[in-house]
């Protein structure tokens, strides 16, 4: 082979597995940056932001929705897959941030939501204005309902958003929602349904996009007969193993294999990660290569903060994703969750649901460590980036943001706040726009308000406060990124000795990564000091709560 075709070939084999121990770096874009001082973040807010992504050293940003969307489900529910929101932008402007991001050397990921679309589509359009039985209805999942005239729901069930989850339209057919009723649920059985999501997923790879994220990948198929439905209770104690009729169904891994197809069609494929809240056992089948390519697993996001508790995760994880042919994924924050600064900072750090019932009680601030918090963060995410596998951030954590408590009743916006009233707070308080600069108008976000309220005093953890700072928050997770880039070799990791309370591993190269998860001091290994994630108060100690990166 000629020296150039040989260059070619390697370069391509190399860039398909940039995936595999990727930091990718999640964007909120409605509150990430406001271009045009209407409160929500846009797609120009991103490009203008390039060279801040770009001194965070990540090799890809993943994009939560940014379609046309009334935002029922803060852009979850998606009126048109292959377009803009025009509050958030154009095609053009979506264009124009995808070739600064890539002259940046950053990847592109983006949302995609094929368990439903929202009721705005054109098709759920269409179906509420076709008759029952019709092809328009079929690209749904209606059901006749119960009683004479269908008044009464097909089943008791309740969307996760609390509520029931089929809404009627009138004719006595009601149709199925899992999630928000703006939400309706894609009927995965009609080929039509399968093309035009190719179709979509092409629309957007030969715009340049790099991959996706798949949204609930686990609920696409269902098996959801018009006779003998189960009650919410037998649904509930039905085993996901394969055969449940909503969650996890063998079958979902045929669109997979469709959806593999086209990624292959591209130089490098296409990559995609599956949010499928699984039983760990049936990740694989996500993760492995003829289908998404990769799974999230949320393990640590929902551990204590405990060194036994971390080793078994990060185990079991790493010997899992690498049997699927796969690399793991770590996550501690997202755009679902309690921020982790405030979570690790709570008694009750390892439950999400904890967190949340904390912060619908009022956000006792006599439970909450906010300092502790912050520093197990720093220590978790240190550890984190040090890890085999892909670390996936969510914007605003390389600032320490905690969550954003107190947010007044009438400025909320999830439909899980409304939905559940007075059992879920929601995710409003993870959602809040970032703090750019110490002052001003919405801090920096944008010239105007921001569309959720930012507290008093959110300037302290703003980017201007931050950058060039020594200690800050951002600076560390800089200087991380930075060498995990240049330390980063195979994907393998070796236990090392060590207290308990402690862990300690070894990546190829020598690279040596060392947690206290403890609350008190333990020594410190020999060897050259790279990084540490608080700053070391005694010779040869490693504080409580504190990551130290060494070269052995
Ligand atoms: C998971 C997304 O992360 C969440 O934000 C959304 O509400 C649901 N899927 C429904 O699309
Ligand atoms: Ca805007």
């Amino acid at each position: 082979m000629p020296l150039d075709e040989l260059q070619q070939a390697t370069t391509a084999a190399v860039d398909a597995d940039w995936w595999r121990q990727a930091a990718v770096y999640q964007i909120y874009p409605r509150s990430f940056a406001d271009t045009n001082a209407d409160g929500l973040g846009d797609l120009p807010g991103i490009t203008s932001r390039v060279d801040y992504l770009k001194s965070l050293h990540i090799d890809a940003v993943w994009l939560s929705p940014f379609y046309p969307s009334a935002l029922a489900d803060g852009g979850y529910d998606v009126d048109d897959y292959r377009n803009v929101d025009p509050r958030l932008g154009t095609l053009d402007d979506f264009d124009a941030m995808t070739q600064a991001l890539h002259a940046a050397g950053i990847r592109v990921i983006v949302d995609i939501v094929p368990n439903h679309s929202s009721d705005r589509h054109e098709w759920f359009r269409a179906a509420l204005s076709s008759e029952k039985g019709s092809e328009e209805r079929n690209r749904y999942i209606f059901r006749d309902g119960l009683g004479e005239h269908g008044e009464l729901p097909p089943t008791d069930w309740e969307s996760i958003f609390g509520g029931p989850a089929w809404e009627p339209v009138g004719d006595g057919q009601w149709y199925l929602h899992l999630f928000a009723k703006e939400q309706p649920d894609f009927n995965w059985s009609n080929d039509e349904v399968r093309q035009d999501f190719l179709k979509t997923l092409r629309f957007w790879s030969d715009r340049g996009v790099d991959g996706f994220r798949v949204d609930v990948a686990h609920a696409l198929a269902k098996n959801i007969g018009y006779e003998n439905y189960p009650s919410k209770e037998e649904l509930a104690a039905m085993p996901w193993d394969g055969t449940h009729p909503i969650w996890d169904r063998d079958e979902v891994h045929d669109i997979y294999a469709q959806w593999r197809e086209v990624f292959n069609e591209y130089d490098p494929p296409r990559t995609a990660v599956a949010e499928a809240w699984t039983d760990a056992d049936r990740r694989p089948a996500y993760a492995r290569a003829s289908g998404l390519g990769q799974a999230f697993n949320f393990d640590l996001l929902q551990a204590d903060f405990d060194a036994a508790a971390f080793k078994k995760i990060i185990t079991f994880n790493l010997a899992q994703a690498a049997a699927a042919g796969s690399s793991t994924t770590w996550v501690y924050s997202n755009h679902d969750v309690v921020r982790h600064a405030t979570r690790y900072g709570l008694p009750a750090v390892g439950d999400p649901d904890a967190a949340k019932k904390w912060l619908l009680h009022g956000a006792d601030a006599e439970q909450l460590d906010a300092a502790l918090g912050l520093r197990r963060a720093h220590a978790a995410t240190l550890m984190e980036l040090a890890l085999p596998g892909s670390a996936y951030l969510y914007q605003g954590e390389e600032l320490g943001l905690p969550e954003v408590t107190g947010i007044p009743d009438a400025q909320r916006q999830d439909p899980a706040f409304f939905r559940n009233k007075g059992v879920e707070v929601g995710r409003d308080g993870c959602r809040v726009p970032l703090p750019w600069s110490t002052s001003g108008p919405s801090f920096g976000f944008g010239e105007s308000h921001a569309h959720l309220p930012q507290p008093a005093g959110f300037g302290q953890y703003s980017v201007a406060a931050q950058d060039g700072q020594d200690g800050s928050t951002l600076e560390l997770y800089r200087k991380a990124l930075k060498l995990r880039r240049e330390l980063q070799d195979e994907e393998s990791l070796r236990w090392l000795p060590s207290e308990p309370g402690v862990l300690a591993f070894s990546r190829p190269g020598g690279w040596v990564c060392i947690t206290n998860f403890s609350a008190e001091p333990q020594p410190l290994p020999a060897g050259e000091l790279l990084l540490t994630s608080a700053e070391l108060t005694a010779e040869h100690t490693l504080p409580a709560a504190t990551t130290a990166w060494l070269r052995a």
